[in-house]
């Protein structure tokens, strides 16, 4: 089925002077053909009649042309028969005569619409009768017979098939522009969603360790404080803390459900990838500007985090840690080392909330095409915080993973034999998927 072409009122309009310029055109091939005889007037009747099928050239084009190859056969035919009833014949005139007026706006409209292979018949047939080789083979008769072929019907047929092409690139042209600016719609959208899923990843590692330390001590103090007045506050401390998990957990769930996270490639050293928090925890440990890593300055170098304040910070509230460092830490690249804080970080946070009273090993092993982290803690030997314990709902691991497979790398987690638990992490140096797999071909380390 033919698309449902939209004529505007210009398109109207053109139509219209075609028309009238092929009656025009129709109208003078008769008067200026002497001399005038009666029989000329049914020829000014054809072609008017004619130039007014031009109004259909935009629904019916093959159609059209098809008319007017039609018309040329059976006006030569009858011409033929009955010579002079037609065409006007005497000295001087060219033997083209027999292709109506409408012949050249035929020829265009229907190549301008496309439809090469289907208008290729009518054009030859017109080419022919236009030329009428049969007429003479003598030159002087010849070079008017091509010239009129080429003026009549080649030269608008190919002017036809130029604005099809031109049209078609044009379209093409726009069409390519569209996709183009969808595309980069939709990868400013899945940019926005790899964001809103590293800020969730983010929110829940950073605020989850600071309110588990603040619950833990809660805890303590409601156990150790002499007072019955401090004690209950202790107690409400501990339980606005718990709270603050659960809504925090129920925010990210909601954060990462509108979010496509994990789609995007890895994130490397020129960009930023990490928080006010790393540089707070890597200096004095304070931790206390975390809230505004949104109007952080993107441009500035982050400082590749540090360790050792988190570990303190768990040795506060009575976690007793071994770290065991090995390798040169300045071999890792940024991303990379602030993973493995990350992972150090959310398997601390993990010992303390469900492993109370367990003792914990950190082991960070540097090496030149990898970067191993382990945490490790042993059975635990005291029953735990059950409110603690029941909020997070397991975010923690799998973002964890989402983290660390970003940068190339694997994540392994479960129960060890000795009834404790380990949280074990490689990281390829250089952090990048590309990099990666080459490192991996080249070292043969695992
Ligand atoms: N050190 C650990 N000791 C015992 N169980 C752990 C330890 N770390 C993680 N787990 C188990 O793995 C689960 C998933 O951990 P995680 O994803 O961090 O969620 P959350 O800490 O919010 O519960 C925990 O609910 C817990 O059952
Ligand atoms: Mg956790």
């Amino acid at each position: 089925m033919r698309p449902t072409v939209r004529v505007s009122g210009r398109d109207r309009l053109l139509d219209a002077v075609m028309a009238l310029s092929a009656a025009a055109l129709g109208i003078a091939t008769v008067f200026s053909s002497p001399p005038v005889m009666p029989s000329s007037k049914v020829m000014l009747i054809v072609n008017v009649v004619l130039a007014g099928a031009l109004l259909l050239r935009r629904r019916a084009p093959l159609a059209l042309l098809w008319i007017a190859a039609v018309a040329t056969v059976v006006i030569f035919t009858v011409d033929q028969a009955a010579p002079g009833v037609l065409i006007a014949h005497g000295p001087g005139l060219d033997a083209g005569s027999t292709i109506p007026p409408i012949t050249p706006f035929a020829a265009y409209t229907a190549l301008a619409q496309g439809g090469r292979r289907r208008a290729a018949p009518p054009v030859a047939l017109l080419i022919l009768f236009a030329a009428a080789p049969w007429e003479s083979i003598s030159l002087h008769r010849l070079i008017p017979s091509l010239s009129q072929a080429a003026v009549f019907v080649a030269g608008p047929a190919l002017l036809g098939m130029y604005v099809y092409a031109r049209q078609r690139l044009l379209r093409s042209l726009i069409e390519r522009a569209d996709r183009a600016e969808r595309e980069r719609h939709l990868l400013a959208e899945r940019a926005r969603a790899e964001e809103r899923a590293r800020l969730a990843a983010d929110m829940h590692d950073i605020v989850s360790h600071r309110v588990t330390l603040m619950v833990l001590q809660a805890g303590a103090l409601r156990v150790t404080a002499d007072n019955e007045r401090i004690r209950a506050a202790a107690e409400s401390l501990r339980t606005t803390g718990c709270q603050a998990l659960e809504e925090l957990h129920d925010m990210i769930g909601l954060l990462r459900a509108t979010a496509t996270p994990g789609e995007g490639g890895c994130r490397r050293d020129g960009e930023t990838e990490d928080v006010n928090e790393d540089a707070s925890d890597g200096g004095d440990g304070s931790g206390d500007d975390e809230g505004g890593r949104a109007s952080q300055d993107r441009e500035r170098p982050i400082p590749v985090p540090d360790v050792r304040p988190l570990i303190a910070e768990s040795e506060s509230v009575g976690v007793p840690i071994e770290l065991v460092e090995e390798g040169d830490a300045g071999l890792a690249s940024q991303v990379v080392a602030r993973t493995a804080y990350r992972v150090v970080q959310e398997a601390l946070t993990n010992a303390r909330k469900h492993a109370p009273g367990a003792k914990v090993r950190v082991l960070l092993r540097h090496r030149r095409q990898w970067v191993d982290v382990s945490v490790r803690n042993t059975e635990p030997t005291c029953p735990g915080d059950a409110e603690l314990v029941a909020t997070g709902g397991g975010m923690g691991l799998i973002g964890l993973r989402r983290r660390v497979e970003l940068v190339g790398g694997t994540l392994r987690n479960g129960p060890t034999s000795d009834g404790g638990y380990e949280v074990e992490a490689s990281l390829p140096t250089w952090g990048s998927l590309g990099e990666w797999s080459e490192a991996q071909g080249a070292a043969g380390e695992t």
